[in-house]
């Protein structure tokens, strides 16, 4: 890590402003575009000159000096670039550019640089830099990479389409509304819009909350965002997710939500933890739904956030109907099932044109201790049957298939803690899994899935966590 104190970040305006790049290479030739865009009055000099310099030098866009540069280029100009593949020419260049008071760049040394350039994603008018101090250059560009994929197009119109609002809003609003109106344009249903490309909506809608913001404010109504928090891993959450993770104030958890995810929900929100793991519930259903109901009606914007998805075995149909009848404004947004996670996750293909042509998500929640399923249906050959919540009901669900007419050596298999560091996998046969599984102390949550396809976790397993035994298949 650098010792130096931090750079300040800091935008410039340079239209028309003189600036001077010493070399004409394919670095200086990147910084001269983004000069060029900025409306900097251009000077370039160098003996030698990257074609794409030479073009904007006859197209007029700079002027190119032919020849090594001296001391006295630097007067007069704002900022100095010194861009050559020359370590002692740089040093010169930048010494003279000190003398004279201007600030200067090195491509050859970020410390001897008086700015540095980020790495810039841009939307329109909107700018995000990335910088490393000159540390770690190359993570700044993955950074940016990333950035690239995580900020829609759209950004860029949802800014422009603030700025042509900014001067109304400034009139109609007194500052202490203005934040919080801005905050739910640009972060709600407006902002949704504009992203679905619904732009003309998207401008009424805007007309429509400027025209009642001041009522508005006082009495609104909140939302609930039900959101699917995938098996585990918080890298499996969907970028959806984690903008609305970050926009709530108070979040409903249940207990399947690792901790790791929590920790990606926004620092102010409160957070209440309202249960449900099997028998263990701390909230009754009917609580959950009415406390949901309570806080978006103070206005609150609620996250309810469920393990998985919340339309697989989660009760998330359950949840929305209450607020659909209370007239609490939703969203629900899926999430990696443990089902498609923990297959992903063992090496097994929930469908393979060999083995499964179909798969069936099945609950082996007990009830009053006897399971109700279709077994004739589920005992056939040429398909997938992934149980949620099986591990009471593993010896119940094994014998069944059996009986039902799957083989005793019909492959099945447990996966425990799915997708995270302490993911588990039990592999076995319906007549042998019940008693590996008993041999093992396992308080995580825990998926069966039987069929074929389980055999090919032997040579398309690939998530093996430090510290984790390779799979348990042969005791
Ligand atoms: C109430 S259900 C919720 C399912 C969730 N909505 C989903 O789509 O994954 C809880 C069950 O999901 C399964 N489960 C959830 N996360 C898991 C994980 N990381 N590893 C294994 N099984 C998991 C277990 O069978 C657990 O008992």
């Amino acid at each position: 890590m650098s010792s130096s104190p931090p750079t300040l970040p800091l935008f410039i305006r340079l239209a028309g402003q003189p600036v001077l790049v010493v070399g004409g290479g394919r670095v200086a030739a990147r910084r001269i575009e983004r000069l060029i865009k900025a409306g900097a009055c251009v000077t370039v000099v160098a003996p030698r000159a990257d074609t794409r310099i030479q073009a904007w030098h006859e197209a007029r866009r700079l002027v190119w000096h032919e020849r090594a540069a001296n001391a006295a280029d630097v007067d007069n100009q704002r900022l100095v670039f010194a861009l050559t593949d020359d370590h002692v020419a740089n040093a010169d260049i930048a010494a003279a550019a000190r003398a004279a008071g201007v600030l200067v760049q090195r491509a050859d040394d970020a410390d001897g640089s008086d700015f540095l350039t980020p790495a810039v994603v841009r939307r329109e008018s909107l700018q995000i830099a990335i910088a490393s101090d000159g540390t770690a250059p190359t993570l700044a560009r993955i950074l940016r990479a990333r950035l690239e994929a995580w900020v829609p197009r759209a950004y860029g119109e949802l800014a422009t389409l603030a700025g042509a609002y900014r001067e109304r809003v400034r009139q109609r609003l007194p500052q202490s509304q203005r934040a919080a109106f801005w905050l739910r344009v640009l972060d709600g249903p407006i902002a949704e819009q504009v992203f679905a490309g619904r732009l003309s909506q998207a401008r009424q809608a805007l007309d429509h909350a400027l025209e009642t913001a001041q009522t508005a404010a006082e009495g609104d109504t909140g939302e609930v965002y039900l959101v699917g928090g995938g098996p585990g891993d918080p890298d499996l959450l969907t970028f959806r997710a984690l903008r609305l993770m970050q926009r709530a104030d108070v979040v409903l958890y249940d207990s399947l939500i690792a901790p790791a995810i929590l920790d990606l929900v926004d620092a102010d929100a409160e957070r209440i933890h309202v249960g449900k793991r099997a028998s263990r519930h701390t909230l009754p259903q009917e609580d959950i739904n009415a406390l949901m109901v309570r806080l978006a009606r103070a206005g609150r914007r609620v996250l309810r956030l469920k393990g998985g998805d919340p339309f697989v075995f989660g009760r998330g149909g359950e949840e929305i109907s209450q607020l659909a009848e209370a007239g609490i404004p939703f969203q629900v947004v899926p999430g990696i099932t443990a089902a498609s996670g923990c297959a992903a996750y063992a090496g097994i293909p929930l469908t393979h044109r060999d083995y499964a042509q179909s798969v069936t998500f099945v609950t082996g929640h007990l009830k009053e201790g006897a399971l109700d399923l279709s077994w004739q249906q589920l005992a056939q050959p040429g398909q997938t049957v992934v149980f949620f919540m099986a591990l009471k009901s593993l010896p119940i669900i094994c014998a069944a298939l059996q009986t039902y007419g799957l083989a005793a050596d019909w492959p099945a298999a447990l996966v425990i803690d799915g997708t995270t560091a302490r993911q588990r996998l039990v592999v076995g046969t319906l007549a042998d899994l019940p008693a590996r599984a008993a041999r093992l102390t396992i308080d995580g949550p825990t998926l069966l899935i039987v069929g074929e396809v389980v055999r090919l976790h032997e040579t398309l397993g690939w998530f093996r966590p430090a510290g984790v035994p390779e799979p348990d298949s042969r005791t």
